[in-house]
């Protein structure tokens, strides 16, 4: 793989389409041996996770729902300042075993805000699987249960992920260089 240039940045290779493919294979294994008979509803958070989401149900060996959802951010009044909306989150969560797809982990702000809304509609469980972390950049307490890849805390391009809307659909994941 070659150095690449996406608007006005250079980024260099990380991770080939071949290691990203073993990783989501191992994660939907063991996802399918964790959620036997549960029917766990999977929430793909666009519109970074949509190709990891595709690859990730596709691999399940169990029954499972999906549903797609965008996460807006308003300024609020909560002690955060912002509340996260989900659009196109209309199935009732109540009692459900929730798993959420995201691509990545950075300072983990998003899903902080975003989970207790979820835990209100009183769910069984909630999950998140994350193809990516950011151990470094994390600054609150949000864990990934499924976790592919923790990377430096460099800007990543590729597979689903952008650089000014940029770069999606390169099959493999690569680096900013700096
Ligand atoms: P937080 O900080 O809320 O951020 O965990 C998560 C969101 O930030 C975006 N993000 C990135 N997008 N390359 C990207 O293309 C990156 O290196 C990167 N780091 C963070 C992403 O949209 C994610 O959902
Ligand atoms: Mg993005």
């Amino acid at each position: 793989m070659e150095r690449i240039t996406v608007h006005d940045k250079n980024f260099v290779p990380y991770l080939t389409a071949a290691d990203i493919e073993v990783k989501v294979k191992e994660l939907a294994a063991r996802i399918s041996a964790d959620y036997v008979d549960k029917r766990p509803l999977f929430l793909a958070v666009l519109n970074g996770s949509f190709l990891f989401a595709a690859d990730v149900f596709r691999n399940l060996t169990i029954e499972a729902e999906i549903s797609f959802i965008k996460l807006a951010s308003y300024k609020g009044t909560t002690s955060s300042g912002n509340v996260i909306t989900a659009i196109g989150l209309e199935e009732p969560l109540f009692e459900r075993h929730i798993i959420l797809l995201e691509d990545i982990i950075d300072t983990g702000k998003t899903l902080h805000e975003f989970i207790p809304q979820l835990a209100h509609q009183q769910p069984a469980s909630i999950r998140i699987a994350a193809l990516l972390t950011k151990p470094d950049a994390l600054k609150y307490p949000v864990h990934a249960d499924y976790e592919g890849f923790a990377i430096p805390n460099k800007f990543v391009v590729g597979y689903g992920l952008d650089y000014d809307g940029l770069g999606r659909n390169i099959p493999a994941i690569y680096q900013v260089e700096l």
